[in-house]
């Protein structure tokens, strides 16, 4: 049995940011959600969550996982006040303690795993993973017997030259036996250079603590300010490139392309270079992104291609063509086997099967039938100042080009609008409305305009 604690409290000053740090993103997820997903696998009986620093917005953060318990820390006087906090809320419990630092978005659960089991298996008072790292600076370093036995955990900054000297840093994953922590706590000093309350003193006082080497140290690094957010960020693309990799997706030119995890793909998708997945996409078999394509929070059935084009909070069918150039901004569901073509915008707008918008248009609040085909340059006029108002248009329906819908207005089924027409009025099925003023032809015209110009 396990109870989780997660520290989330600072402020994450080196961040030189107003967000709180556990809240900046990383890869399409909080620092601080990614820390707590690596924990659920581990079904902790209890998931606590210290917060402090902006605490309401932390907690409304992640408010949607239900199993969390806050507990606050109003002033923050280091990781070893912040366990402090816990004392009133495990009174009596006899099992072990998992802490993790909130800013250590890349731990694996495997690594946990296996740092339990040596806490349990060696009957540790403390197990704590560590990892020898090629710049070691900014954490800190931990001291240990022949036999693995932690001796001292020495803050960066706190370190004497030779001590600075030892690789072997505290990754900020500890799993305690709660009562020896418990006792321990409340004794704890601040006599450092931060004068702060560090956990890293509680360790080393417990009983016997054991240090686990961490196998990838890419996996345990903690985030203090945005240089370590954008490595922690090229770590994580490495990661999510390499599983869509074999499971079989293609991307062409890989570094130029980014992909949060929280998308998902289908085996023969093809990502062309300069594009970039995000949010809660899928996109299904067979469909070819890019180049230079952005998709967010958007499900692409199979078969869509994408070129030069942005979606956003949309989805598309199967077989649809979009680009160059398309700019689905939200709230858009496109049919099968369509056509979005260049320079065409859509906003909260439906579209049947075997539609196209090809060239130049505008469609805000529309919903748009089958077969039908926008021509070059329609644009909804939907919006008067104030209001938005809504377009309908039915199957088979074709505009002209040029043509201005001016909303609120419905075109039925079987419609022709006559090229640089300005509907105002709603059509009736089966029509053809001509809405633009008859040309006029004056032949000689101009021979009798010069003639009368010439003369003196
Ligand atoms: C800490 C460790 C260091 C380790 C490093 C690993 C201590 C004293 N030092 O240093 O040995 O190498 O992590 O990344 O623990 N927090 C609170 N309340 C506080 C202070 C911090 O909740 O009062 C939280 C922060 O939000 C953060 C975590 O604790 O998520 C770690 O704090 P941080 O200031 O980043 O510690 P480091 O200096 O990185
Ligand atoms: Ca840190």
């Amino acid at each position: 049995m396990v109870v989780v604690a997660i520290l989330a409290a600072g402020r994450g000053t080196r961040m030189k940011s107003s967000l709180p740090k556990v809240l900046h993103s990383l890869g399409g997820r909080s620092l601080v959600e990614r820390v707590i997903k690596s924990v659920e696998p581990l079904s902790p009986s209890r998931q606590l969550l210290i917060v402090g620093y902006q605490a309401e917005a932390v907690k409304a953060a992640i408010q949607t996982i239900s199993s969390l318990e806050f507990v606050e820390q109003t002033v923050q006087l280091g990781t070893g006040h912040a366990i402090q906090q816990l004392l009133p809320h495990l009174t009596g419990y006899t099992g072990d303690l998992l802490v993790l630092n909130g800013d250590l978005p890349l731990i694996r659960t495997d690594t946990l795993q296996k740092l339990l089991q040596t806490h349990q298996e060696n009957q540790n008072a403390a197990t704590i993973l560590t990892a020898n790292l090629p710049d070691p600076k900014g954490y800190g370093r931990v001291f240990c017997n022949s036999e693995n036995i932690v001796q001292q955990i020495v803050e960066d900054k706190d370190c004497t030259t030779a001590q600075r000297q030892n690789r072997r840093i505290n990754a900020g994953v500890y799993c305690f036996r709660w009562h020896n922590l418990a006792e321990v706590l409340p004794h704890l000093e601040a006599n450092n250079a931060q004068k702060e309350y560090y956990l890293t003193d509680a360790v080393t006082q417990v009983g016997k603590v054991m240090a686990v080497d961490v196998e990838d140290y890419q996996e345990i690094v903690g985030i203090n300010d945005r240089l370590q957010l954008a490595t922690a960020y090229e770590i994580l693309q490495t990661r999510i490139k390499e599983k869509w990799m074999v499971a079989g997706v293609t991307l062409v030119d890989p570094n130029s392309i980014t992909i949060d995890d929280t998308v998902e793909l289908q085996s023969d998708v093809i990502i062309e270079p300069q594009t970039h997945l995000r949010g809660n996409s899928i996109i299904q078999t067979g469909s070819r992104i890019g180049p230079g394509s952005l998709i967010e929070n958007s499900q692409l059935g199979e078969n869509v291609t994408v070129l030069y084009s942005v979606v956003i909070n949309s989805t598309v069918q199967a077989r649809t063509q979009i680009g160059p150039y398309t700019n689905l901004r939200g709230q858009v569901q496109v049919g099968a086997g369509c056509r979005l073509g260049n320079f065409v915008e859509l906003k909260n707008t439906q579209i049947g099967d075997r539609t196209n918008v090809a060239h130049l248009s505008y469609l805000g609040d529309s919903t748009i039938g089958s077969r039908v085909n926008i021509g070059a340059g329609t644009i909804t006029a939907n919006y008067d100042g104030v209001k938005k108002h809504p377009t309908k248009i039915g199957d088979r329906t074709g505009t002209g080009s040029n043509t201005t819908l001016v909303a609120p207005i419905t075109l039925g089924n079987d419609v022709y609008v006559a090229a640089g027409s300005t509907v105002t009025e709603d059509v009736p099925d089966d029509s053809l409305v001509i809405a633009r003023e008859r040309q006029v032809i004056k032949p000689g015209w101009v021979s009798k305009k010069r003639a009368s110009q010439s003369q003196p």
